[in-house]
Order: structure tokens, then sequence, then C-alpha cells
């Protein structure tokens, strides 16, 4: 699969910001020494943290080269790692792990949160968010149009890249280890300039995949053109021109 990019994904940077604004200001934790932020991205996410906790030392982590290479260019005085957050092994725990919008892209969720539990210290956190597990209307087209005849043969793997969980799973994954859980889930009603919107937003992220196994550039065309077609179909204009994008997501906070 192609990189991300890291302009076309910072283009709905503040609707995707939110979620870890909001999973920050749910983190009782007063004065961390140490936190991880898990898939950083382009660094919006672990700005928060720091702003939050500006004492703290604070690592961004992803295994993207693109998005670490943007990280560095744009914080040069902070650290940060390329490297897989599956295998990741800390030299000494930490007072805050936090991960927002990663997860899902990684597979074995019970195995995932034993292993990164490990690596919270004493009184710390584990905090995460990911996309909820009621598929949106957009998934569901997302399946719809690769189950086209056409490149039906090519979607097996892209139609089980991700992997979500729900709120009772996590729950069982972290109860026997957790002092403390606090599991919500947030519908963000996202304002829209237009249907096309929706795809320029999906075409960064959980699009990558579908697009990436097609094989020539006239299929890859022909699939979002289809699926800009059955979008526009199904989130239809308000009043004023606009189209309302809802995104459920789900978040987790547990204490060690
Ligand atoms: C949707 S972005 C989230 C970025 C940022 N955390 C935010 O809040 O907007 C997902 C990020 O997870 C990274 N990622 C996906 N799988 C990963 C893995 N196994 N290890 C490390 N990073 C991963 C991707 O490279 C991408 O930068």
């Amino acid at each position: 699969m192609s990189d991300w990019n890291v302009n076309l994904y910072l283009q709905f940077g503040t609707e995707r910001t939110q979620p870890a604004i909001d999973l920050i200001s749910r983190i009782n934790i007063a004065n961390p020494n140490k936190i991880i932020d898990l898939g950083c991205g382009p660094g919006n996410s672990t700005e928060c943290l720091r702003r939050r906790w500006p004492e703290a030392t604070i690592t961004g982590l992803d295994s993207s080269p693109e998005m670490i290479n943007s990280c560095r260019e744009n914080y040069p005085d902070q650290e940060w790692i390329l490297a897989d957050a599956a295998g990741w092994q800390p030299s000494s725990a930490c007072d805050i792990v936090f991960s927002n919008a990663v997860f899902q892209w990684m597979p074995q969720h019970d195995r995932l949160l034993g292993h990164l539990f490990a690596y919270v210290a004493p009184g710390g956190v584990l905090a995460f968010q990911i996309p909820a597990r009621i598929y949106s209307a957009l998934q569901q087209l997302i399946i719809e149009v690769a189950n086209e005849p056409e490149w039906i043969h090519l979607m097996e793997g892209p139609k089980n890249t991700f992997t979500i969980e729900s709120p009772a799973y996590y729950y069982d994954a972290l109860a026997g280890t957790a002092s403390k859980l606090d599991i919500w889930e947030t519908e963000y009603w996202h304002v829209m300039e237009n249907a096309q919107a929706i795809i320029s937003w999906i075409t960064s992220t959980g699009l990558r995949p579908f697009l990436a196994a097609l094989e020539t550039e006239t299929q890859k065309q022909r699939f979002v053109k289809i699926l800009g077609e059955r979008v526009a179909e199904t989130y239809r204009a308000q009043a004023d021109g606009k189209v309302l994008f809802p995104f459920r997501r789900l978040f987790v906070v547990g204490y060690k």
C-alpha cells in the first residue's frame, strides 16, 4: 500500500483531532512524566498531549515514514520513532500510553492491549480511540462497491483490513488487569461542504487499502466515481447545501 498523504490527512485536521482532545480531557492524571503517542500521524494528537502536559517527556511513534518525516520537520524538538506499535518495547514503563484513531489498523486487539498495558506504569493509563463497531452508512457503501463483480476478486484483503471490536470486548480484554475502566462512544456530526468532501475524507484513510488493491489507475478512478455517486445519494444536502457526516467513535481509558 502507498504511504499516507500528510496533506490529504490534515485537510480535515480539526475534525480528526477533536476526538484526541476529548480523549485527553477524560484522562485523570495530573503530572505524568512519560507519555507515548502510538500512531502519532503528523503529530496533531501529540501536540494536544504536549499542550495538556507541557512538562512531560512525550514521544510520538508511527510506522509511516511520511508521517514521521512530517513530525520531525514540524516539531524538531520532540522525539519521534519510526516503528510498528505492535512491537513497541520501551526501556521503562509510561504513565500514559495514548493512541488516537490507530488500533483499527492493527489485528488481535486482546493480545495488543495485553502487550501495551504491560508498559503502563502503576497509576498510569492506556487511553485509545477507534471508529465504533457499528459501521457507518459510508462503510457499507464502500463494501457494496468493493463487491462489484469487476474487482471483487481483489477485495478480500481490503475488506478484512480493519479490526474494530465492541465495548464489551474491550472491557473483557482489560478488566482483569485494569483497576478502573472508562468506556464511552460519541457520534460526531461533521459538517461537510458537500458529499464529495466525504470522499476526500475517506480517500486518505479508510479507502486506502481498497484503492491500493486495484490494478490500474482507471479502476481506481472508477471505484471512487461509483462510490461518489452512492455517497451523494445517501448523504443528502441540508437546506444550505452542506452535508452532515455522522461518525461514531469508541473511547477506552484503562487505569493501572
Ligand atoms: C488515522 S491516523 C491517526 C493519526 C493521529 N494519531 C491523529 O490523532 O489524527 C493513523 C496513524 O496510525 C499509523 N499506524 C497504523 N498502523 C500502525 C502500526 N501498526 N504502528 C504504528 N503506527 C501505525 C498510520 O501510519 C497513521 O499515521
